[in-house]
């Protein structure tokens, strides 16, 4: 069988329809603007105030995530699963970063995380993205497709377990050209000092999205 992305089924959608049969009460769709306060809601169960501080979190500042590769769950309308899709570049190489997963506690270890996972490799796919970068478990993602980063191939702008630090070639061969510092896909602008920006940050009030 061929997985040749446009022509034919990609062994992502595969891997997306299998997982979705094990959990069919479940809703799969692409995250809509009217998600973002549920999605923030979901992010602060899973991660805690923690997630403003990861290296993934920082490699996102000032992007947008690409709604178009951006999915959610939800289970009898209520949304209990998101993953998001960033846009960055790996040195001169243009690469997606995977992230936020996560699942609403009550709602896990039902293939919800396993199946966004692939309904979003299997959109990047089809939208001829090539490679796919996150920071997280192995034995998790690897079953989807994440392959460990050779040491020293990728710097971070932050501190990351190297054994974290996954790849998915969409692609074959595709990661072979990534190499150097990974960083947002747009360059980094003049830092906003204003008295308003100062105060928001004092307060902890800046709208962001998890790590
Ligand atoms: C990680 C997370 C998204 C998994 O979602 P989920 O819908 O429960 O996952 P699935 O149902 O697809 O898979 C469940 C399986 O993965 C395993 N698993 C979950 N997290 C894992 C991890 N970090 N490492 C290895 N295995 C893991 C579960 O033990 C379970 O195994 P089993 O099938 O043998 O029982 C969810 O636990 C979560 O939101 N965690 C908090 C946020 C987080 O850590 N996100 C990932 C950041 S990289």
């Amino acid at each position: 069988m061929s997985f040749a992305a446009g022509t034919e089924r990609t062994r992502f959608s595969v891997h997306a329809d299998f997982f979705e049969m094990t959990c069919c009460q479940y809703d799969y769709r692409l995250e809509q603007p009217d998600d973002i306060d549920a999605i923030e809601i979901l992010h602060a169960h899973a991660f805690g105030p923690g997630r403003f501080t990861r290296t993934a979190f920082r490699m996102r500042e000032g992007v947008e995530h690409d709604p178009a590769l951006s999915f959610v769950a939800t289970a009898l309308g209520r949304l209990v699963g998101s993953v998001r899709l960033t846009g960055i570049r790996i040195g001169d190489a243009p690469a997606l970063l995977l992230g936020p997963l996560a699942v609403e506690p009550d709602y896990k270890k039902r293939s919800i995380g396993k199946t966004l996972v692939a309904r979003s490799l299997a959109a990047a796919t089809d939208n001829g993205h090539r490679l796919v970068m996150l920071v997280g478990d192995h034995p998790y993602y690897g079953p989807l497709g994440f392959d460990r980063v050779p040491f020293g191939k990728i710097q971070l702008p932050g501190p990351v377990d190297p054994a974290r630090l996954l790849l998915a070639e969409l692609v074959p061969g595709a990661a072979q050209s990534a190499t150097g510092m990974a960083g947002s896909a747009v360059p980094a602008q003049e830092p906003d000092v204003t008295s308003a920006s100062v105060s928001k940050v004092a307060t902890g009030r800046v709208p962001v999205s998890t790590g």
